[in-house]
């Protein structure tokens, strides 16, 4: 199984919210992490078909999606961004409504939105509205829709906004559990979610996939570029002009400065082990 990415641009009215994207996609997690507005909403869109590309096609198993039609819709899961389902249904009720829609026969659909809802941990809250839910719960609802069909693709758009330190640990166990035989292309911009659960990070800066590697390998570029130093609070104007800062943490007057620099920013500067939020910064934050 692969979905294909081909040299794909997006314009809004002029705007280029995407250019010449391409990508080759087997069976594994995906972490697409982009600052605000850098087009990875509209990238996901256009894998799900919703809106089709200025240029450039998508191909699952060497056919072009929208070709495909209804039958690549049957392989797909998919949560919006801004995914909030119907106010007046009850969770079950809600994925019963969907299990229809998706074409699965009633008995199956009644086992498999059962299942689920233990899945995504809202069995015990079934029959409350989906109006009384919590951010966190919507999200949920929103991931077990997206799996009612069991779906070879599923795209998810931002998953974990949301969800607590639990919920995000129990998301991250399901999906990996998932990818054996899926594309699972998730969207966030918290670099743990993808430092714990990607197989590969995709990094999108307006428009442009800048990166497609696997975390370690980012990792590893950074090995020997971070540093770690104490400074007094009156020189830290000067370290944050002068180098790409990735933390910082003020304790009395004294203050911890985590620095990613190819070279040393000062003598006492100790290298320490790169993390995803490193990466983040280096690649995000560096004009
Ligand atoms: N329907 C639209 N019409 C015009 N411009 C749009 C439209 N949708 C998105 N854009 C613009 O395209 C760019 C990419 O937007 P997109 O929503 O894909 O980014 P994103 O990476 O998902 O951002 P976020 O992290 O905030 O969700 C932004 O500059 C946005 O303003
Ligand atoms: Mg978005």
């Amino acid at each position: 199984m692969n979905l294909t990415v081909h040299d794909i641009t997006h314009q809004y009215k002029g705007f280029y919210a995407l250019q010449g994207i391409n990508m080759e996609l087997t069976p594994g997690i995906y972490g697409l992490l982009g600052p605000n507005g850098a087009g990875k909403t509209t990238l996901l869109r256009i894998l799900v078909d919703i809106i089709s590309p200025t240029k450039g096609e998508v191909l699952y198993n060497n056919r072009e999606i929208s070709a495909l039609g209804s039958q690549y819709r049957d392989i797909l899961g998919y949560l919006p961004q801004n995914f909030s389902g119907y106010r007046n249904f009850t969770a079950e009720n809600f994925l019963m409504y969907v299990a229809d829609l998706k074409g699965l026969d009633k008995q199956a659909a009644r086992e498999r939105v059962q299942e689920l809802l233990e899945v995504v941990g809202l069995h015990e809250t079934k029959k409350k509205k989906l109006k009384n839910f919590s951010g966190g719960m919507s999200r949920r609802i929103g991931i077990a829709q997206a799996l009612l069909n069991d779906p070879d693709i599923l795209i998810l758009d931002e998953p974990t906004a949301g969800l607590d330190p639990s919920e995000r640990i129990r998301l991250r166990g399901i999906l990996s559990q998932l990818s054996k035989n899926k594309i699972i292309i998730l969207s966030t911009h918290i670099v743990s979610d993808i430092e714990y659960i990607a197989d590969e990070v995709l990094l999108l800066k307006e428009g442009k996939l800048i990166a497609s590697e696997k975390p370690s390998e980012l990792l590893h570029q950074l090995s020997n570029h971070v540093w770690h130093i104490q400074i007094d609070e009156n020189e830290l104007e000067h370290f944050s002009s002068a180098f790409t800062i990735s933390n910082i943490h003020q304790q009395g007057t004294r203050i911890e400065l985590r620095i990613v620099s190819k070279t040393q920013p000062h003598p006492n500067a100790k290298n320490v082990e790169p993390r995803m939020e490193d990466i983040y910064v280096s690649y995000f934050e560096n004009e």
